[in-house]
């Protein structure tokens, strides 16, 4: 999500880390800083908004004096995009300075913990708690002092750590987020992506999950959590920057795609305690669903279809009626609102146009709003009632992915846990809480079980329309796969309702039509069968999206995409993911500019 970017060696190192920080720009950021190291002191210099900034500040690096640096690009999740929330963060003596990049899953423990033996904190971020734990534990050994911070820490990090005693050498660790260090000549480095190192090395070592690193300008050490030396082989770089920006991957939308596990991971994982579902920035769960007769779900596009998606759990365990409605029609449509109306505002950017009037529209009219939004600090989110952020990290590609499957994932624990709060739910809560937390593994096997996409894409990219059929939970994925597919394949794609096929639009059904057939909730699977036969027997060509065991569909279809065994009320998550893909793959046949296509912006500012 964030970057970090580190120096040491005989060059002054603030000009470098700002060099670095400006590679990582790409990644999307909010605020920068940089720590740098010079006679026994750390000098911190931090911004809110571009590196330019930072630039202008530190007369592009010169102001600063010393050799060994760290520095940061944040991208807000923990508290909103300021100076105070910038990284690096400094320890309340001052020895420490850290940068970080991931999320800490129990900070809010440590934090108290932290607090209540007299840690002053400055920021609200999750970070800081680990700055506060080095100084704790700092007995004159920085490695050691970082294994016993490391051994409290769960969640994801890539850290870089300097400390005023030990001038000229810096630190790493990495658990779970990308760290890789730059082997130089009389100088070292170390960042999240190779794209902050290819101008100064391509000689670099990839750390793994559980290792540390001490680098000082003549050596780079590793070493393993008990403190024991490992070898490590260096390897050398052979992208060029924009393979590398993209993590080897030919386009960000599929760098997205297979991002969603930890996407999803990153959601869900720091909000289920001992079998529960704990939004902290809910406050009093209890009085802001007590009362609720009606919840209305606003967006648009992509965000419209995650609620859509969401609608179903929402009501099946909360027994709340649910609407879903375009925030561009919600906003002229006179609504039936008042303050027993829970308006929940989806929105991956936070910034769309027609979902701000719609929510400023229901505001006025006394419904409470609660937001689910991804981008830190942004319109939608200053404005509610209630934000839960969906914590995606930055999204670049135009077409929505782990936005929209982070998206589904809030509104899924955000029914477990009013469920819970309106008496609904008892026992089953546990049970509820290990299948979300099931869903970032599920989503990897929808990636993995579908190896044979490429060639359905050769097979189906020249079609003139694709049409997504499904019932319940299956109808409202099957809208946002036509969605994806139309927008960066331009291929002409519907979803229907199967049940609504015979009610005028099987009559567009002729001879090896392609026909994307969602059959993923048993419950109504017998009746979407039904819809497939009458389809099949008018010459379409089924391309039916399943379990690997379901014999009855495996038997009717002509392709098949497979997703893991999942319970309908959450599988819209990893049902998405073969669609995104199908999607992915016909566009590149079909030569498209998938990143950026054309007509389509990423945040519409505009109604
Ligand atoms: C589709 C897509 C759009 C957005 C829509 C809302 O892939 O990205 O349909 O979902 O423009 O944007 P946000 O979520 O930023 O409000």
């Amino acid at each position: 999500m964030c970057g970090i970017v580190g120096y040491t060696g005989t060059q002054n190192a603030a000009p470098i880390l700002l060099e670095g920080l400006k590679k990582l720009e790409y990644r999307g950021y909010d605020s920068a800083g940089i720590a740098v190291m010079d006679a026994g002191s750390i000098s911190v210099n931090k911004v809110k908004g571009r590196i330019a900034n930072l630039c202008e500040r530190t007369d592009d690096g010169s102001s600063v004096s010393g050799t060994t640096g760290i520095g940061h690009t944040r991208w807000a999740t923990h508290g909103a995009p300021t100076e105070e929330n910038a990284h690096p963060h400094l320890s309340n003596d001052g020895r420490f300075a850290i940068v970080h990049n991931g999320i800490i899953e129990n900070y809010m423990n440590l934090r108290e913990e932290l607090i209540s033996d007299g840690y002053v904190f400055q920021s609200e971020t999750d970070t800081e708690v680990i700055v506060h734990l080095l100084e704790m534990y700092y007995r004159g050994n920085v490695r050691d002092a970082l294994i016993r911070t490391a051994n409290r820490l769960s969640g994801s990090y890539a850290l870089g750590v300097i400390c005023s005693e030990e001038p000229g050498r810096i630190y790493a660790v990495r658990e779970k987020s990308p760290l890789i260090l730059g082997l130089g000549m009389g100088e070292n480095f170390f960042a999240s992506d190779v794209t902050a190192l290819v101008n100064h090395t391509r000689n670099v070592i990839y750390l793994e999950d559980g290792e540390f690193a001490e680098l000082t300008p003549e050596e780079i050490r590793v070493f393993d959590v008990t403190g024991r030396e490992l070898i490590k082989t260096p390897s050398r770089i052979l992208w060029d920057v924009q393979a590398a920006e993209k993590g080897g991957y030919e386009h960000f939308m599929l760098k997205e795609i297979m991002e969603q596990p930890a996407a999803v991971k990153a959601t869900i994982a720091p909000r289920i305690r001992d079998g529960a579902v704990v939004f902290e920035e809910l406050r009093d769960v209890g009085e802001l669903i007590s009362g609720v007769r009606k919840i209305i779900i606003t967006a648009c596009g992509s965000a419209y279809y995650a609620g859509c998606a969401g609608k179903y759990a929402l009501e099946k365990l909360t027994r709340i009626p649910v609407e879903v409605v375009l925030a561009s029609e919600l906003r002229y449509s006179d609504p039936l609102i008042d303050s027993e109306t829970l308006l929940i505002v989806i929105s991956q950017s936070g910034e769309t146009a027609d979902t701000i009037a719609a929510m400023k529209e229901c505001s006025q009219r006394g419904a409470r709003t609660l937001a689910v939004v991804n981008v830190v600090g942004s319109t939608v989110a200053t404005l509610a009632d209630y934000t839960v952020y969906t914590w995606a990290g930055p999204e670049i590609a135009v077409a929505t992915t782990k936005g929209y499957t982070t998206q589904v994932a809030v509104l899924y624990m955000l029914s477990v846990c009013f469920a819970r709060a309106l008496g609904r739910i008892g026992e089953e809560e546990k049970m509820l809480t290990e299948e979300l937390q099931q869903l970032p593994r599920l989503i990897q096997q929808a990636i993995d079980l579908n190896p044979s996409i490429p060639l359905l894409a050769k097979k189906y990219h020249a079609s003139k329309a694709l049409f997504f059929i499904g019932r319940n939970t299956d109808y409202a994925v099957a809208l946002e796969g036509a969605l994806k597919m139309k927008e960066i394949s331009y291929l002409h794609a519907e979803a229907y309702a199967a049940g609504e096929l015979k009610h005028g639009t099987i009559a567009l059904i002729e001879e090896h039509q392609p026909v994307v057939a969602l059959c993923c909730n048993p419950d109504i699977m017998e009746k979407t069968l039904s819809n497939i036969v009458e389809v099949k027997s008018r010459g379409a060509e089924v391309l039916a999206l399943t379990f690997r065991n379901n014999q009855k569909i495996l038997s009717v279809a002509d392709d098949l995409l497979f997703i893991p065994a999942v319970s309908a009320l959450f599988s819209a998550v990893p049902e998405i993911v073969p669609l995104q893909l199908l999607a992915y793959h016909v566009a590149k046949e079909n030569g498209c500019d998938i990143d950026k296509p054309k007509n389509l912006a990423k945040s519409v500012t505009v109604e």
